[in-house]
C-alpha cells in the first residue's frame, strides 16, 4: 500500500473522498489503526490529558511528543504520522522551525500541526520553505485555554465566523496542507470548507468537513466518563479493562490461575529426586 502524504490529502479533497484521522500516542495503537486503514495518525498534545492524566494540554513537552512520535512511526506503514507541536514550542519562528525539524528528523513524523491563525503565518512559511508539511488548527485551540476561558464552541456569530474564515484563507495562502477545525458550528465549517482548496479536518465541526479526527481513546471508550457530544463511541475498552482486571483477581483468589497449561515442568523422575 502506498504511503499517505500531504499531497494525498489535497487529492482526496479534489476527488471528494473523505479523509480519516485519529490520534495515536503509542506503537500498538498505531499498528492497529494503520492496519485498519486510517489515513493519518496525529500524535496529539491531548496525550497530556488522555495518557498522562494532566488537566490541560499545556504541560506537554517537545520531548513528550518526540518520544511518542517515534513509537507511532514504528507502528505505521501506510498512514501519515503528524506530530502536534506543544504549547510554547513555536513561540517564535526560529523556535518553531527548530522544533518542527526535530519532530521530522528525530521523531520520524511526516508532518507537524500547530494551533493558531494569522499570528502563525511567518513560522508556517519558514517550515514549508524547509520542506516540512504543516497542518493548521483553528476554532477551539486548547493551548489558548486561558484566553478562551474554557473549552467552548468557537465562531458562534457571523463576526467571529468571519474571522475564522480569514484565518483559514491566510493559512491556506501560507501553504498548510490541511486545517483542523475544532468545535465550530457545522454551518461555519461548511463555509470554510467550500472557500479553501485544502481539506478541513473536523472535530466537533459537523459533517461538511473534508475529513474527521477524534481522539482514539475517546471513540474507543477508554474512559469511564461520558463522552463529549461530538464523539461517537465505537468500543467500550474501559469495561473490557475493568472486567479483565476483575477476572484476573478472582481467578488467582480462587486458584484458577495459573492452570497446569500455563505452567512449566521438569520430568517426573527429576521431581522425585528433588523431593527426596
Ligand atoms: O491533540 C489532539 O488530539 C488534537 C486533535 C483533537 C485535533 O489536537
Ligand atoms: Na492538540
Amino acid at each position: 500500500q502506498k504511503k499517505i502524504t500531504a499531497q494525498s490529502f489535497i487529492t482526496m479533497k479534489k476527488n471528494g473522498e473523505k479523509i480519516t484521522v485519529l490520534t495515536s500516542y503509542d506503537y500498538i495503537m498505531a499498528k492497529a489503526l494503520d492496519s485498519a486503514g486510517i489515513d493519518a495518525l496525529l500524535v496529539g498534545d491531548s496525550m497530556g490529558m488522555v495518557i498522562y492524566g494532566q488537566n490541560s494540554t499545556l504541560p506537554v513537552t517537545v520531548e513528550d511528543i518526540l518520544r511518542h512520535t517515534q513509537a507511532v512511526a514504528r507502528g505505521t506503514n501506510r498512514s501519515m504520522v503528524i506530530a502536534d507541536m506543544p504549547f510554547m514550542s513555536f513561540s517564535t519562528p526560529d523556535i518553531a522551525l527548530k522544533n518542527a525539524g526535530r519532530f521530522i528528523k528525530e521523531g520520524n513524523a511526516d508532518a507537524v500541526k500547530l494551533e493558531g491563525g494569522r499570528e502563525r503565518v511567518k513560522s508556517i512559511k519558514m517550515m514549508i520553505e524547509c520542506g516540512i508539511p504543516v497542518m493548521g488548527h483553528l476554532g477551539l485551540t486548547p493551548q489558548y485555554i486561558h484566553q478562551l476561558g474554557g473549552y467552548k464552541l468557537q465562531g458562534k456569530n457571523a463576526h467571529a465566523a468571519e474571522r475564522l474564515i480569514e484565518d483559514a484563507l491566510l493559512l491556506e495562502e501560507a501553504g498548510v496542507f490541511a486545517i483542523v477545525l475544532e468545535m465550530v458550528p457545522w454551518q461555519v465549517a461548511k463555509e470554510i470548507s467550500s472557500r479553501i482548496q485544502i481539506p478541513t479536518i473536523g472535530i466537533g465541526a459537523g459533517a461538511y468537513c473534508d475529513g474527521q479526527v477524534l481522539v482514539a481513546q475517546d471513540m474507543m471508550g477508554f474512559s469511564d466518563r461520558k463522552p463529549f457530544k461530538f464523539v461517537k463511541k465505537y468500543a467500550d475498552v474501559w469495561n473490557i479493562m475493568v472486567d479483565a482486571g476483575k477476572n484476573y483477581i478472582n481467578d488467582i483468589k480462587n486458584g484458577e490461575f495459573p492452570a497446569q497449561t500455563n505452567s512449566f515442568e521438569i520430568p517426573e523422575d527429576e521431581y522425585q529426586m528433588l523431593k527426596d
